[in-house]
């Protein structure tokens, strides 16, 4: 039953990362194209009932997952699904915070970050955003591809993704999340004075209200 449950919310969750790593990786384009279909695909996963929906199945995934770890202790793993859990640790440290940082702006303050706010973010602080985003992409990948190889079949549908595949497209996702970060850093096309931006005012206005 837990199995049947990880598998059914981190299949739909997957959908939502699947749209959000493509709009990422659009970035290297440049910021018209990261923006328009960032606000297309917003006005889906930000219609309320739909984020509510994506949410709980993302607090329902990592709390049967928790479940799991804690109640099958003895369970092998393979190589692949060692990396799987590893993915999914990180993703679970950093999730919290990455929703607050992000979508708190909009949630709390109206202000949406969109490319110049990440843009904004790798320059104020590139030794943590550069690796953080290339990790969170790469790792989000990983274990959105992986898990849909072992749910769907759970959910009684065929696919199964041999490892040779799964391996080259990670790396195809690594190197795409590396494009979206040099184009959000600058480096393939200017991209103005990022701290100008409304999200760059406000994360500003918080770090100094916390260090006051
Ligand atoms: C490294 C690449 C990523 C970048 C640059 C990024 C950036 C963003 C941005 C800018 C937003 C706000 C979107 C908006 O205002 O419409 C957002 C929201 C969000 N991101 Fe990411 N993200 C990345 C990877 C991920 C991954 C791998 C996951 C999940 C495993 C994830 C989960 C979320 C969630 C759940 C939201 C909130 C969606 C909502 O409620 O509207 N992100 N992200």
């Amino acid at each position: 039953m837990l199995k049947q449950i990880q598998a059914g919310s981190g299949a739909l969750f997957a959908v939502f990362v699947a749209l959000h790593l493509v709009n990422t990786w659009l970035a290297g384009l440049g910021p018209a194209a990261y923006d328009g279909v960032q606000s297309v695909l917003r006005s889906v996963y930000q219609f309320a009932p739909v984020e509510a929906l994506l949410l709980a199945a993302l607090a329902v995934h990592l709390v049967v997952g928790i479940m799991r770890i804690v109640t099958e202790p003895k369970r092998q793993l393979s190589t692949r699904a060692r990396w799987h859990r590893y993915a999914g640790f990180f993703l679970a440290l950093f999730i919290g915070g990455h929703i607050l940082a992000v979508r708190g702006s909009s949630w709390f303050y109206d202000v949406y970050p969109g490319f110049e706010g990440l843009a904004f973010s790798v320059a104020a602080v590139p030794a943590y955003f550069y690796p953080y985003y290339f990790l969170l992409g790469t790792a989000g990948f990983y274990h959105a591809l992986n898990g849909l190889s072992i749910a769907l079949p759970r959910l009684g549908l065929s696919f199964r993704l041999p490892t040779s595949g799964l391996k080259v497209a990670t790396l195809g996702a690594a190197a795409l999340m590396t494009v979206s970060l040099l184009g959000f850093g600058g480096v393939l096309f200017d991209v103005g004075n990022p701290a100008d931006s409304p999200f760059a005012k406000l994360a500003l206005e918080i770090v100094d209200g916390l260090a006051e």
